[in-house]
Protein backbone atom coordinates (compact mmCIF):
# COMPACT_ATOMS: atom_id res chain seq x y z
CA UNK A 1 0.00 0.00 0.00
CA UNK A 2 1.40 3.70 -0.57
CA UNK A 3 -0.39 5.80 1.51
CA UNK A 4 -0.29 9.63 1.91
CA UNK A 5 -1.45 11.31 5.31
CA UNK A 6 -1.47 15.28 4.75
CA UNK A 7 -2.70 17.79 6.98
CA UNK A 8 -1.58 20.72 8.66
CA UNK A 9 1.41 21.20 11.26
CA UNK A 10 0.41 19.64 14.28
CA UNK A 11 -2.31 17.17 12.48
CA UNK A 12 -0.90 14.58 14.10
CA UNK A 13 0.70 12.66 10.79
CA UNK A 14 4.07 11.76 12.85
CA UNK A 15 2.13 10.27 15.72
CA UNK A 16 -0.59 8.78 13.61
CA UNK A 17 1.84 7.54 11.12
CA UNK A 18 4.45 6.07 13.94
CA UNK A 19 1.53 3.80 14.95
CA UNK A 20 0.74 2.41 11.37
CA UNK A 21 3.98 2.10 10.39
CA UNK A 22 4.32 -0.52 13.74
CA UNK A 23 0.82 -2.13 13.55
CA UNK A 24 1.36 -2.79 9.72
CA UNK A 25 5.04 -3.07 9.35
CA UNK A 26 4.76 -0.35 6.16
CA UNK A 27 8.12 2.18 6.07
CA UNK A 28 7.36 5.69 7.61
CA UNK A 29 8.52 8.23 5.28
CA UNK A 30 8.61 11.30 6.88
CA UNK A 31 10.52 14.41 4.98
CA UNK A 32 10.49 16.36 7.95
CA UNK A 33 12.64 13.45 10.38
CA UNK A 34 14.93 13.08 7.41
CA UNK A 35 15.44 16.67 7.34
CA UNK A 36 15.97 17.06 10.96
CA UNK A 37 18.76 13.97 10.67
CA UNK A 38 20.37 15.48 8.56
CA UNK A 39 20.63 18.57 10.41
CA UNK A 40 21.68 16.72 13.64
CA UNK A 41 24.48 15.09 11.33
CA UNK A 42 25.40 18.54 9.79
CA UNK A 43 25.50 17.64 6.86
CA UNK A 44 25.48 19.86 3.46
CA UNK A 45 22.22 19.17 3.15
CA UNK A 46 21.33 19.37 6.60
CA UNK A 47 22.99 23.33 6.99
CA UNK A 48 20.60 24.14 4.34
CA UNK A 49 17.51 22.75 4.93
CA UNK A 50 17.96 24.32 8.62
CA UNK A 51 18.20 27.66 7.30
CA UNK A 52 14.40 27.35 5.47
CA UNK A 53 13.31 25.09 8.46
CA UNK A 54 13.88 27.50 11.19
CA UNK A 55 11.89 30.17 9.06
CA UNK A 56 8.88 27.72 8.69
CA UNK A 57 9.69 27.72 4.81
CA UNK A 58 9.81 24.94 2.65
CA UNK A 59 13.23 23.29 1.67
CA UNK A 60 13.35 23.36 -2.21
CA UNK A 61 11.92 20.37 -3.80
CA UNK A 62 14.75 19.14 -5.84
CA UNK A 63 16.35 18.36 -2.55
CA UNK A 64 13.44 16.83 -0.96
CA UNK A 65 12.37 14.68 -4.18
CA UNK A 66 16.25 13.40 -4.81
CA UNK A 67 15.71 12.30 -1.12
CA UNK A 68 12.76 10.40 -1.73
CA UNK A 69 12.09 9.33 -5.15
CA UNK A 70 14.30 6.25 -4.56
CA UNK A 71 12.36 4.97 -1.38
CA UNK A 72 8.99 4.83 -2.93
CA UNK A 73 8.81 1.27 -4.09
CA UNK A 74 9.76 -0.68 -0.34
CA UNK A 75 7.83 -3.75 -0.79
CA UNK A 76 6.60 -3.08 2.73
CA UNK A 77 4.39 -0.32 1.19
CA UNK A 78 5.03 3.32 2.15
CA UNK A 79 3.78 5.69 4.36
CA UNK A 80 4.42 9.57 3.13
CA UNK A 81 4.38 11.88 6.00
CA UNK A 82 4.73 15.56 4.86
CA UNK A 83 5.47 14.61 1.26
CA UNK A 84 4.41 15.73 -1.65
CA UNK A 85 4.30 19.19 0.01
CA UNK A 86 3.92 21.37 -3.47
CA UNK A 87 2.62 20.54 -6.64
CA UNK A 88 6.16 20.06 -7.76
CA UNK A 89 6.33 17.53 -5.46
CA UNK A 90 3.38 16.00 -5.87
CA UNK A 91 4.29 15.50 -9.78
CA UNK A 92 7.67 13.65 -9.03
CA UNK A 93 5.53 11.39 -6.73
CA UNK A 94 3.69 10.38 -9.32
CA UNK A 95 6.41 9.99 -12.04
CA UNK A 96 8.24 7.84 -9.63
CA UNK A 97 5.50 5.37 -9.11
CA UNK A 98 4.46 5.57 -12.66
CA UNK A 99 8.09 4.22 -13.13
CA UNK A 100 7.23 1.37 -10.76
CA UNK A 101 3.68 0.53 -11.70
CA UNK A 102 2.21 1.17 -8.07
CA UNK A 103 -0.50 3.70 -7.43
CA UNK A 104 -1.33 6.32 -4.17
CA UNK A 105 -4.03 3.97 -3.18
CA UNK A 106 -5.24 6.50 -0.29
CA UNK A 107 -4.44 10.36 0.61
CA UNK A 108 -6.06 10.90 3.94
CA UNK A 109 -6.47 14.73 4.55
CA UNK A 110 -6.21 15.29 8.71
CA UNK A 111 -8.22 18.57 9.85
CA UNK A 112 -7.50 19.79 12.65
CA UNK A 113 -8.71 23.74 13.73
CA UNK A 114 -6.07 26.38 14.54
CA UNK A 115 -6.62 26.57 17.90
CA UNK A 116 -6.09 23.34 18.51
CA UNK A 117 -2.87 22.93 16.23
CA UNK A 118 -1.38 26.17 17.48
CA UNK A 119 -1.77 24.73 21.55
CA UNK A 120 0.20 20.85 20.12
CA UNK A 121 2.41 23.19 18.69
CA UNK A 122 3.60 24.78 21.61
CA UNK A 123 2.93 22.08 23.97
CA UNK A 124 5.35 19.71 21.74
CA UNK A 125 8.59 18.24 22.33
CA UNK A 126 10.55 15.19 20.58
CA UNK A 127 13.14 12.78 20.80
CA UNK A 128 16.39 14.47 19.58
CA UNK A 129 17.11 10.94 18.49
CA UNK A 130 14.23 9.08 16.94
CA UNK A 131 11.70 11.78 16.83
CA UNK A 132 9.10 10.31 18.53
CA UNK A 133 6.93 13.31 19.54
CA UNK A 134 5.48 13.85 22.59
CA UNK A 135 2.76 16.70 24.32
CA UNK A 136 4.07 18.02 27.56
CA UNK A 137 0.61 18.56 29.01
CA UNK A 138 -1.07 15.37 27.68
CA UNK A 139 1.28 12.42 26.74
CA UNK A 140 4.70 13.39 28.24
CA UNK A 141 7.65 11.11 28.89
CA UNK A 142 7.67 8.80 31.75
CA UNK A 143 10.53 10.51 33.05
CA UNK A 144 11.10 14.05 32.57
CA UNK A 145 13.58 14.99 29.08
CA UNK A 146 13.66 11.61 28.58
CA UNK A 147 12.47 9.26 25.24
CA UNK A 148 10.56 6.71 26.35
CA UNK A 149 11.21 4.81 23.41
CA UNK A 150 14.63 4.93 23.15
CA UNK A 151 16.39 6.98 25.76
CA UNK A 152 17.74 9.80 24.20
CA UNK A 153 17.25 13.60 25.23
CA UNK A 154 13.27 14.95 24.86
CA UNK A 155 13.61 18.20 22.69
CA UNK A 156 11.84 21.32 21.63
CA UNK A 157 11.88 21.93 17.83
CA UNK A 158 13.01 24.91 16.67
CA UNK A 159 10.44 25.47 14.62
CA UNK A 160 7.89 25.72 17.21
CA UNK A 161 8.33 28.97 18.60
CA UNK A 162 5.50 31.02 17.76
CA UNK A 163 6.83 33.26 14.96
CA UNK A 164 7.47 30.17 13.01
CA UNK A 165 4.62 28.12 13.72
CA UNK A 166 2.48 31.47 12.41
CA UNK A 167 4.75 31.10 9.30
CA UNK A 168 4.62 26.91 8.97
CA UNK A 169 0.42 27.61 8.67
CA UNK A 170 1.05 30.23 6.13
CA UNK A 171 2.85 28.60 3.72
CA UNK A 172 0.74 25.09 4.08
CA UNK A 173 -1.81 27.28 2.81
CA UNK A 174 -0.46 28.85 -0.03
CA UNK A 175 1.78 25.51 -0.93
CA UNK A 176 0.23 22.35 0.29
CA UNK A 177 -3.45 23.51 0.49
CA UNK A 178 -3.44 23.32 -3.75
CA UNK A 179 -1.50 19.28 -3.35
CA UNK A 180 -5.21 18.34 -1.67
CA UNK A 181 -7.35 19.82 -4.07
CA UNK A 182 -4.88 18.09 -6.74
CA UNK A 183 -6.10 14.73 -4.76
CA UNK A 184 -9.14 15.34 -4.87
CA UNK A 185 -9.86 15.82 -8.25
CA UNK A 186 -8.72 12.15 -8.60
CA UNK A 187 -11.17 11.24 -5.90
CA UNK A 188 -8.75 9.00 -3.67
CA UNK A 189 -8.93 11.22 -0.75
CA UNK A 190 -10.59 10.47 2.67
CA UNK A 191 -11.25 13.36 5.06
CA UNK A 192 -11.00 12.85 8.43
CA UNK A 193 -11.24 14.95 11.83
CA UNK A 194 -8.16 14.28 13.71
CA UNK A 195 -9.19 15.35 17.29
CA UNK A 196 -10.33 13.17 19.97
CA UNK A 197 -7.63 11.10 21.60
CA UNK A 198 -4.67 9.58 19.49
CA UNK A 199 -6.65 6.23 19.41
CA UNK A 200 -9.24 7.10 18.49
CA UNK A 201 -7.78 9.64 15.61
CA UNK A 202 -6.08 5.98 14.74
CA UNK A 203 -9.26 4.22 14.56
CA UNK A 204 -10.95 6.68 11.99
CA UNK A 205 -7.09 6.97 10.47
CA UNK A 206 -7.73 2.84 9.83
CA UNK A 207 -11.01 2.57 8.63
CA UNK A 208 -10.07 5.83 6.05
CA UNK A 209 -7.55 3.39 5.09
CA UNK A 210 -9.39 0.39 4.52
CA UNK A 211 -6.54 -1.38 6.88
CA UNK A 212 -6.75 -5.12 6.10
CA UNK A 213 -4.45 -7.61 7.62
CA UNK A 214 -1.83 -7.49 4.56
CA UNK A 215 -0.51 -3.89 4.23
CA UNK A 216 2.29 -4.60 1.70
P1 LIG B 1 7.53 18.41 9.37
O1 LIG B 1 8.41 17.82 10.38
O2 LIG B 1 6.85 17.55 8.41
O3 LIG B 1 6.51 19.35 10.13
P2 LIG B 1 4.95 19.72 9.93
O4 LIG B 1 4.27 19.31 8.67
O5 LIG B 1 4.92 21.16 10.24
O6 LIG B 1 4.23 18.83 10.86
P3 LIG B 1 4.58 18.52 12.34
O7 LIG B 1 5.65 17.48 12.37
O8 LIG B 1 4.80 19.80 13.05
O9 LIG B 1 3.20 17.95 12.87
P4 LIG B 1 2.56 16.50 12.76
O10 LIG B 1 1.35 16.59 11.89
O11 LIG B 1 3.58 15.47 12.41
O12 LIG B 1 2.07 16.31 14.23
P5 LIG B 1 2.67 15.45 15.47
O13 LIG B 1 2.29 14.03 15.30
O14 LIG B 1 4.09 15.79 15.69
O15 LIG B 1 8.37 19.50 8.56
C1 LIG B 1 9.19 20.42 9.23
C2 LIG B 1 9.86 21.32 8.22
O16 LIG B 1 10.71 20.56 7.35
C3 LIG B 1 8.93 22.07 7.26
O17 LIG B 1 8.43 23.27 7.84
C4 LIG B 1 9.88 22.34 6.10
O18 LIG B 1 10.77 23.39 6.40
C5 LIG B 1 10.68 21.06 6.02
N1 LIG B 1 10.05 20.05 5.16
C6 LIG B 1 9.57 18.84 5.56
N2 LIG B 1 9.04 18.18 4.52
C7 LIG B 1 9.19 19.01 3.44
C8 LIG B 1 8.79 18.91 2.07
N3 LIG B 1 8.13 17.82 1.61
N4 LIG B 1 9.06 19.95 1.25
C9 LIG B 1 9.74 21.05 1.71
N5 LIG B 1 10.11 21.20 2.98
C10 LIG B 1 9.84 20.20 3.84
O19 LIG B 1 1.76 16.05 16.63
C11 LIG B 1 1.90 17.39 17.05
C12 LIG B 1 1.69 17.48 18.56
O20 LIG B 1 0.33 17.16 18.85
C13 LIG B 1 2.54 16.49 19.38
O21 LIG B 1 2.87 17.08 20.60
C14 LIG B 1 1.60 15.30 19.59
O22 LIG B 1 1.91 14.58 20.79
C15 LIG B 1 0.27 16.02 19.72
N6 LIG B 1 -0.86 15.22 19.26
C16 LIG B 1 -0.91 14.36 18.21
N7 LIG B 1 -2.13 13.82 18.09
C17 LIG B 1 -2.90 14.37 19.08
C18 LIG B 1 -4.26 14.23 19.46
N8 LIG B 1 -5.10 13.39 18.82
N9 LIG B 1 -4.69 14.95 20.52
C19 LIG B 1 -3.85 15.80 21.18
N10 LIG B 1 -2.54 15.98 20.88
C20 LIG B 1 -2.08 15.27 19.82
MG1 LIG C 1 5.63 15.48 11.97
Amino acid sequence: MRIVLMGPPGAGKGTQARRLAESTGMKHLSTGDMLRAEVAAGTELGLLAKSFMDKGDYVPDSHIIAMIEQLVDDPAGILLDGFPRTIVQAEALDEALEKVGLPIDKVVHMSVDTDELVLRLSNRAICKKCQTPYNLISNAPSKDGVCDNCGSEVIVRDDDKPEAVKNRMKVYEELTAPVLNYYRQRGNVAEIVATGTPDSVFEKLSQAIELTQSAG
